[in-house]
């Protein structure tokens, strides 16, 4: 299959690309290279005959436009967007343009290929979003499916909006689309300003850890493998129109999330005295900070044979020792504005 890829330099769709590569795509990866966007991430590919590269931004129509033509792609994955609640409670406008507008423009260039070339059935929209847009759950309960929309913050809104234009773009004009709806990913590659690198960070730099209100919110987590291993599924066999929840079954409240990172470094490179669980500090909240995300994913297991391959104690250890093995990735990246300081605070 030949995939169009979109932030195919970022945390998720890097994973993505790897994968397909891997297991003999052709994949053309569009990105527009913002500060979350690296090269580096798919230097493992970038040699492959099977890769290439497309330096655009989705908010330029006519270069999509050329892109499509140039490449006419059998299937569409596309996770460009910006993707940092944080930096979206100080900043909406780019999550506006980029994560809107820029899917309308995708499903545009998306809809002018798929009908100069006969409309073929097996094309695929596969739209690449959050269970973000299902809002936040009380201490029970799981999103599924058919959980109504109720986003809470810029970023979230701006997801929503989107993945409610892939579905018009479905019921209106017959586009195959698939959306999937996915938990907290982890990782290796995962961009230092969000809270799994940012604690293993922090603590190796003997810096204060900084944990948002008491710590109790709870997110669902998912390794960024696992998650790019749902995705080709749902983009090779997902029925046009459907939705597939993704996530794992790992709950964690975030502060026994970094307690067991922590503990991961202590026993990995041991401080000299004390544990990094003494450089924890409790910060002001994240304004609208959503409490409880979990995510029920009976659909894509029962329907498309998928299953994770780690848990998150696995995957948390593959992490911690990713960071450990490639300073040269991630040193450069804390001179980054907003790395190394709190944003969205409103
Ligand atoms: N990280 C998570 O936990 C998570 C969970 C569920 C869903 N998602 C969704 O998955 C997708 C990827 O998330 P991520 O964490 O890998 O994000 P990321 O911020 O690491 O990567 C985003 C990529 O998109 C590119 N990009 C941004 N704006 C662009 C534009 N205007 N034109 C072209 N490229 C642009 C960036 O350069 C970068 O390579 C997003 O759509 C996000 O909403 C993320």
């Amino acid at each position: 299959m030949k995939i169009l890829v979109t932030g195919g330099a970022g945390f998720i769709g890097s994973a993505v690309v790897r994968l397909a590569v891997e297991r003999g795509h052709e994949v053309v990866n569009l990105d527009a290279l913002t500060y979350a966007g690296r090269l580096e991430n798919v230097a493992a590919v970038a040699d492959s005959p099977l890769y290439s590269f497309e330096h655009a931004d989705i908010r330029d129509r006519a270069a999509l436009a050329r892109i499509f033509a140039a490449h006419d792609p059998d299937a569409v994955m596309h996770l460009a967007a910006e993707s940092h609640v944080d930096r979206s409670i100080d900043g909406p406008g780019d999550f506006i343009d980029t994560n809107i507008i820029g899917t309308y423009n995708m499903l545009e260039a998306a809809r002018a290929q798929w009908t100069a070339t006969g409309r073929p059935p097996g094309f695929r929209f596969h739209h690449i979003s959050t269970d973000e847009v299902y809002g936040s759950l009380g201490d029970t309960g799981l999103f599924t499916e058919e959980t109504p929309y109720d986003p809470r913050s810029p970023y979230s809104a701006s997801k929503a909006s989107s993945d409610h234009l892939v579905r018009a773009w479905f019921h209106t004009y017959g586009l195959p689309v698939v959306l999937t709806n996915c938990s907290n990913n982890y990782g290796p590659y995962h961009f230092p300003e969000k809270l799994i690198p940012k604690v293993i960070l922090n603590a190796l730099h003997g810096k204060e850890i900084p944990v948002y209100g008491e710590g109790l919110n709870v997110r669902d987590w998912l390794f960024v493998e696992d998650h790019a291993d749902a995705l080709l599924l749902a983009v090779e066999k997902g029925r046009p129109g459907r939705s597939y929840n993704v996530g794992g079954h790992n709950e964690r409240r975030n502060i026994d999330l970094v307690h067991a990172i922590c503990d991961c470094l202590d026993e990995k490179r041991p401080r000299e005295t004390g544990s990094y669980r003494d450089l924890i500090r409790f910060v002001t909240d994240r304004p609208g900070h959503d409490a409880r995300y979990a995510i029920d994913p009976d659909r894509i297991t029962d329907e498309l044979g998928w299953k994770p391959s780690v848990t998150v104690e696995q995957g948390l250890e593959k992490t911690v020792q990713w960071y450990l093995d490639n300073p040269e990735w991630w040193e450069p990246l804390l001179e980054i504005e907003g790395v190394g300081t709190r944003v969205g605070t409103a």
